[in-house]
């Protein structure tokens, strides 16, 4: 059984509204997160993945839309008692940990910022306790506590910023690209990690990511966007095995793999967003496919994909 942990309902982030320079960075997007599992989403620099994240969590006001987070409209100004309590549920981990990590402040104060926020620990024992049990639990040790960031490698500065982000305890986490700025070597380590604190905690994540390449091994889910929209939204294997949206499909044709008889034959796809030829006031929208598999499309290009995906079968 699945349970919805959020549901996203036609999320609007408009920046210089009305003007010249209005940027629709996210445009009417509505998708659900259930809980304990990875959604991932992917897209080009610049689609508004990051915004999306950043709406979600309230670190910008929606334009227009709403998030429901276990019920409730978090964009809701009236609710604030109960925002309160969502500034705990929810956290989010960076992709440059070095620019969220307070240079000047060590890391035991880094961690215990949200213990002292939200009142969770009763004294300076009990708070470096839970700082050094925070610090074990991401693969660092007590000794790391007394050290200021600079004093860390990409990949510990991330996992500082993992424990930062589980101090108070969240449901929900949203992962900005957390692994773009390591080495390679490093990435495998930070996502398994991650996976491995969902199992054991049963946390709920938004991996966003700006190729496919990682989010396939630790996505349950993955949603596809494309300036400000959500193009493609299915099941990960899924989405790989019959991506129907052609977007999605260059995407996918822009991952190399090890395999050199491959790579000789590989194909870049690129996307010419007017193969679609849209008429005037045709209703596109999210249209389900096959079952939990979802496109950004006509009621005409609906029909061709549902013969597509029946031939298939
Ligand atoms: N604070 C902001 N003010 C104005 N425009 C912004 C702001 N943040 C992002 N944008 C614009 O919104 C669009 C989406 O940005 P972003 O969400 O950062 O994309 P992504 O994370 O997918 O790379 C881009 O065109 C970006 O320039
Ligand atoms: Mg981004």
């Amino acid at each position: 059984m699945v349970e919805k942990l959020l549901e996203i309902k036609n999320l609007k982030q408009y920046f210089n509204e009305g003007k010249e320079n209005e940027v629709r960075a996210v445009d009417d997007i509505s998708f659900d997160i259930y809980k304990g599992e990875t959604l991932g989403l992917v897209g080009e620099s610049g689609c508004g993945k990051s915004t999306t994240g950043r709406t979600i969590i309230r670190l910008y006001d929606a334009t227009e839309g709403k998030v429901i987070y276990d019920g409730v409209n978090v964009h809701d100004k009236k609710s604030k008692k109960d925002l309160k309590i969502f500034n705990r549920k929810m956290q989010m981990i960076f992709q440059d940990p070095y620019a969220s990590l307070n240079p000047r402040m060590k890391v035991l104060d880094i961690i215990a910022e949200g213990l002292d926020i939200h009142g969770l620990v009763k004294n300076q024992t009990e708070r470096k306790a839970r700082v050094i049990q925070l610090l074990e639990t991401v693969g660092l040790n007590k000794e790391h506590a007394e050290r200021y960031p600079h004093e860390f490698s990409g990949g510990q500065r991330q996992r500082l910023g993992i424990a930062r982000a589980l101090a108070v305890e969240p449901e929900f986490i949203i992962a900005d690209e957390p692994i773009s700025a390591l080495d390679v070597s490093i990435q495998a380590q930070v996502v398994n990690l991650l996976k491995e604190l969902q199992e054991e905690k049963g946390l709920t994540y938004l991996f966003i990511a700006h190729d496919l390449s990682m989010v396939k091994y630790i996505s349950d889910r993955i949603g596809v966007m494309y300036f400000g929209k959500l193009v493609e939204l299915a099941p990960a294997e899924e989405l790989y095995l019959n991506p129907l949206h052609p977007y999605t499909q260059s995407l996918l044709s822009a991952i190399p793999l090890p395999d050199p008889n491959y790579e000789r034959t590989r194909v870049r796809k690129s996307y010419d967003p007017s193969v679609h030829n849209y008429a005037d006031g045709e209703e596109i929208a999210m249209r389900e496919v096959t079952p939990g598999h979802f496109v950004f499309c006509s009621e005409k290009e609906f029909k061709e994909l549902k013969a597509i995906s029946q031939s298939r079968v």
